[in-house]
């Protein structure tokens, strides 16, 4: 990790009312320290808790609160393009379910909405409130925002209890920082080709054979490698395609010729390649002009093979590309997949099986094992699909950063 990451960075610091605002001025001074430019707001609360003379000392700028302060205006939507990132450390359950409802009561609300930049929070509360349902469902909430969530630390807490809900470390939030600062230039200047989603085979003009897959794993490839500073293209196939502030470029296709195709004429100038999308292996031979009528017993439909696009494309590689694929596997898993890799010059495969719950198609979460090509499989945790993602970047640098 670059210890440099955060030196120039201009961050915003984001104070709301908790008993761990006082950690705010540690988290200042050591932010100062790794040469960041710290501009503080906080709300009208959070001054209860530490006072703002405190921070604008440390910081070495004027601490904002409100709005309006002293007959002039703060300008919310200027403090939120000067910032390379707005940090929200600590993150009360109130502005939590704020940023959740896209509410605006305050300053420090109205810099999150107009800020363009990657947002962190650094969540601190109660065990308790930390478990509801509620504060759970605004996480996941704010996080499909594409807010970065920071771990909460485990230890004793402001109501004398022992538990979880403790603002994560100064430190450990710090290190968040510049890990995140030192990752967004791990894949600068490169080009990332994604297939994802299933292919649709029609049968007639309103049938088709299909299959679950949402996307949601290349498309989570996708947004992290994009993070990375890729340049990134998606052949995605029918499926819904959530809105984001600054997605990828997607190319919707419906089958698995129209995917082949449409790699194939981005595929020369990709440096790493990944196959996401679930592709039919066969189509239809003819599909049918008009609907099919119900008539007789029986109906059979001839089917035959479509290409096989990572293995297509695995012949036409030149020595520099990376072709990664994924396998779905629900018996002798590793051999299957290991076999599936050398079949389609892989240099790395990435194994679901069926055998593990919340492991899929139509999930949130994801278990995976990558095996990168000549080196030992490495397990993992189920995990959600957006942190599934940076696991296989993560091992992508590692095993082949020295080849892109
Ligand atoms: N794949 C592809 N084109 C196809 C089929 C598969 O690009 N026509 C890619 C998938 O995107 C995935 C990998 O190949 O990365 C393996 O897909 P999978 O369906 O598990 O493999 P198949 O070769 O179809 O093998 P199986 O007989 O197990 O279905």
């Amino acid at each position: 990790m670059s210890y440099a990451a955060l030196s120039g960075k201009k961050i915003i610091l984001g104070i709301t009312g908790s008993i761990a605002a006082y950690k705010a001025a540690a988290l200042t001074r050591l932010l100062v320290r790794e040469g960041a430019v710290v501009k503080v707001i906080m709300t009208p609360s959070a001054t209860n808790f530490i006072s703002p003379l405190t921070l604008s000392t440390l910081s070495r700028h004027e601490v904002q609160t409100q709005v309006m302060e002293e007959g002039s205006w703060n300008n919310h939507v200027a403090l939120g393009l000067w910032a390379d990132c707005m940090l929200i450390a600590p993150l009360t359950a109130n502005t939590l379910s704020s940023m959740a409802a896209g509410a605006c009561d305050n300053l420090l609300l109205a810099v999150y909405l107009s800020a363009r930049c990657p947002v962190f929070v650094a969540p601190a509360m109660d065990e308790d409130m930390w478990h509801h349902p509620s504060t759970n469902r605004n996480l996941s909430r704010i996080s499909a925002d594409g807010v970065k969530i920071i771990p909460v630390g485990h230890g004793e807490l402001a109501s004398g209890l022992t538990g979880e809900g403790r603002m994560a470390e100064p430190e450990d939030i710090t290190a968040f920082l510049q890990q995140f600062f030192a990752e967004g230039q791990s894949l600068k200047g490169k080009k990332v080709l994604i297939t994802a989603g299933p292919t649709y085979e029609p049968l007639d003009p309103v049938r088709f054979i299909g299959n679950r897959s949402s996307g949601k794993m290349g498309l989570s490839l996708a947004e992290a490698a994009m993070a990375r500073g890729a340049a990134v293209t998606v052949v995605l196939g029918p499926v819904h395609l959530p809105e984001t502030k600054s997605g990828p470029e997607v190319i919707r296709v419906g089958t698995a010729v129209e995917m082949f195709h449409a790699v194939e004429a981005h595929f020369g100038e990709a440096d790493i390649i990944i196959f996401a999308a679930a592709v039919a292996d066969y189509r239809p031979e003819m599909p049918a002009e008009q609907k099919i009528k119900r008539k007789g017993d029986e109906l059979m439909v001839r089917l035959v093979p479509n290409p096989d696009i990572a293995a297509q494309m695995g012949q036409r590689k030149n020595y520099r590309q990376l072709t990664i694929g994924f396998a779905l596997e629900t018996e002798n898993e590793l051999q299957h997949a290991r076999d599936k890799m050398a079949k389609k010059n892989l240099d790395m495969i990435v194994l679901n099986s069926l055998r593990d719950p919340g492991a899929g198609f139509e999930s949130d979460t994801n278990k995976i094992t990558i095996i990168p090509a000549g080196n030992k499989a490495e397990e993992y945790q189920l995990k959600s699909k957006s942190a599934v993602a940076e696991d296989i970047w993560n091992s992508i640098l590692q095993h082949f950063g020295d080849r892109l």
